[in-house]
């Protein structure tokens, strides 16, 4: 299997402060990949620097072979590589139906390439459709994970990196949204890295899963091993 997104020995920080401290890990064409860490470990970093929003201080990055550290973040998205950041931003001030042209316009797709895809999106996320003419604003908080999510889509990634999609969400919901994620890769092919707190959720619906603690890689693997893991279980698992 050929990988589509390889990072090699990569350091990142903020000024004098290293948030990455070396970290080596892939993603195989159409898996679901979590990242899992407590808070501060450096997961979102490790995001940021995938997309160049945090320049690499050393270490490498491939998206579908190629080094991605010249190439800006709207070049990257327009290229499939495409991140939901923290926190769902949305437009606020759009409707759901706005906030998805808003993306389609940034996108490749026109005519009835861009309905179908809008129709798709509607199909994953009814509960948006629903709401299309709702402002977002008044979208719950897992309305609006949906259509950050229905967004990103938009764009046709070919690695979607999701940080944190089930935070802020009720169980029930933030179960039924890494569902919906992994369901979506198996369908269609899509590759993900997802960032998730929630270590047993994230576990479940994901292929492999690499655990971070201050900067470092410490424990990969199936996510089966990492679920029987000792040290993840007492450490994330609550067990
Ligand atoms: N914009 C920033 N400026 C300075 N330090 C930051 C910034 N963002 C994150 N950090 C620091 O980098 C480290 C890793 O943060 P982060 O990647 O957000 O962790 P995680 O997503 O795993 O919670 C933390 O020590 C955090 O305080
Ligand atoms: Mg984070």
């Amino acid at each position: 299997m050929t990988n589509i997104l390889e990072i090699t020995d990569l350091v990142l920080s903020y000024g004098a402060a290293a948030a990455v401290r070396g970290v080596t890990m892939h993603v195989a064409e159409g898996e679901v990949v979590t990242l899992i860490g407590a808070n501060g470990a450096g997961k979102s970093t490790t995001l940021k620097g995938v997309v160049g929003l945090v320049k690499p201080v050393s270490g490498s990055i491939r998206f579908a072979g190629d080094v991605t550290t010249t190439r800006r973040t709207d070049w990257l998205a327009r290229h499939g590589l495409n991140l939901v950041p923290e926190g769902r931003r949305v437009f606020a001030a759009l409707t759901v139906a706005e906030n998805l042209d808003v993306a389609a316009s940034a996108s490749n797709l026109h005519g009835a390439a861009l309905k179908a895809k809008i129709r798709e999106i509607y199909e994953i996320f009814p509960r948006l459709e629903e709401r299309r003419d709702s402002l977002s604003w008044t979208l719950s908080g897992g309305e609006q994970q949906m259509l950050a999510m229905g967004r990103a889509l938009i764009a046709q990634p070919r690695l979607l990196l999701l940080d944190e999609p089930s935070l802020g969400l009720s169980p029930k919901l933030a179960t039924e949204v890494v569902q919906l994620i992994s369901r979506y890769s198996r369908d269609h092919g899509l590759s993900v890295l997802l960032v998730e707190q929630n270590a047993r959720l994230a576990l479940s619906a994901s292929d492999r899963g690499y655990v971070m603690e201050t900067g470092r890689i410490v424990a990969e693997g199936p996510a089966a091993e990492l679920q029987d893991n000792k040290e993840v279980r007492r450490a994330y698992l609550g067990s």
